[in-house]
């Protein structure tokens, strides 16, 4: 039996009647850019989330990018965010024009270390991006303490977490995208809500940042013709956002899946020896964008080899750190500035998880987890 990482095919499959009558209503009203499909995903995934302001744009990097100019964030600027997402996240910073600082992360969780965060803020640090990484919620009251204390902006990463929730000091759950001033979702397809191609999303409870947004993703007009500021072709078009109202409407069922199947993963996974878990922080529902495991770096390659071997498929997220890439050599923040996110990047592996994948097919992976743990080891 192969294990695929994930297999998108099957996931549309069930919904194909429903994608093709949402593509046909957008082919009789020939709005393809902007109108009735656009204005509909967006009502629909505000009230998902409990924000009062969702707006569609291209994709999740341009929802980052968008968020952060909305706020006035830009040249000159510092924005703290996690060095273990993906480079996409420190890549909005730049293209806002400011620059990202990368921070280190629990070595729990895997979340922003508040207490990190808080060493790092200089005088011009104006924002920070709190990453919702593998589904799971970031330490937002204790990021919102440090925001507040050095009057910064923050924004929520929530690529990897539709629908995950995390209860608040004061008691109530909240989901992703309602929980800090802005938040920035991709509905990249393999993302838990996905696109039928590119996607992403502003979520925001502040009316004024939501018009900066929705100007700002139309070449900076706030009306025809009338450019007050320069924007961006970022608009999501049509069929994509018909699509997306299809796929919203199977967003819960398949993060239940996920739930299920991750509560199957943790239970086997805790009696194999040499296996650490990521925690899950209290209060928390995370909705298992992916599986991820840690196990002795050392082995980690060899382990992975063995599994691709019995055909399970696996993956890395992230095997560098954001700070040790190239592309931000000029930062000067080297090795050893977020020994956390190092050690994780060399001991991390991505296990197969979606909604589709079978309690067979993760009993599978765990025997031959369990084997290739037990030849490294031997
Ligand atoms: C944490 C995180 N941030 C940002 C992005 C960027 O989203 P997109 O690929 O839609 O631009 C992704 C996904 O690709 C992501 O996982």
């Amino acid at each position: 039996m192969t294990v695929p990482f994930v297999d998108l095919a099957a996931l549309v499959r069930p919904s194909r009647a429903e994608y093709l009558a949402a593509f046909e209503r957008v082919l009789d009203t020939g709005g393809f850019v902007g109108g009735p499909a656009v204005a509909e995903f967006e009502a629909a995934f505000a009230a998902y989330c409990g924000a009062p302001h969702a707006i569609a744009v291209r994709t999740g990097t341009d929802a980052l990018v968008l968020a952060l100019r909305a706020l006035g964030i830009g040249a000159g600027d510092q924005v703290i965010t996690a060095a273990n997402s993906f480079f996409a996240t420190a890549e909005a910073i730049s293209h806002a024009g400011a620059t990202p600082v990368l921070a280190d992360v629990d070595d729990a969780t895997l979340l922003l270390d508040p207490a990190d965060v808080a060493r790092r803020v200089t005088p011009r640090t104006r924002g920070v991006i709190a990453v919702h990484l593998f589904g799971q919620i970031a330490d937002m009251a204790a990021l919102g303490a440090v925001a507040e204390a050095h009057r910064l902006h923050v924004v929520e990463d929530s690529a990897q977490a539709h629908g995950a929730t995390r209860r608040g000091t004061d008691g109530a759950d909240r989901r992703a995208g309602a929980i800090a001033q802005v938040a920035a979702f991709s509905f990249y397809p393999t993302k838990n809500l996905g696109a039928l191609g590119e996607g992403g999303a502003v979520t925001t409870r502040d009316g004024a940042v939501a018009e900066r947004v929705r100007q700002l993703r139309d070449h900076g007009q706030a009306g025809r013709h009338d450019h007050v500021d320069v924007g961006y072709n970022a608009r999501l078009d049509a069929l994509q956002c018909a699509c997306l109202s299809v796929s919203l409407g199977r967003l819960d069922a398949g993060n239940a899946a996920r739930r299920r199947l991750a509560a199957h993963y943790r239970a086997r996974l805790a009696a194999l020896p040499g296996v650490r878990l990521i925690a899950a922080p209290a209060g928390s529902a995370p909705v298992y964008h992916l599986m991820v495991i840690r196990v002795d770096a050392a082995r980690r390659d060899a382990i992975r080899d063995r599994l691709a071997a019995e055909g399970i498929a696996t993956a890395i997220h992230y095997p560098r750190p954001i700070h040790l890439q190239r592309a931000y050599a000029h930062l000067g923040q080297g090795p050893g500035s977020c020994p956390v996110a190092e050690r994780a990047a060399a001991e991390m592996i991505s296990l197969p998880m979606f909604p589709d994948l079978t309690i067979a097919q993760v009993d599978r992976v765990i025997d031959a987890l369990g084997d290739a743990l037990a030849a490294a080891l031997g």
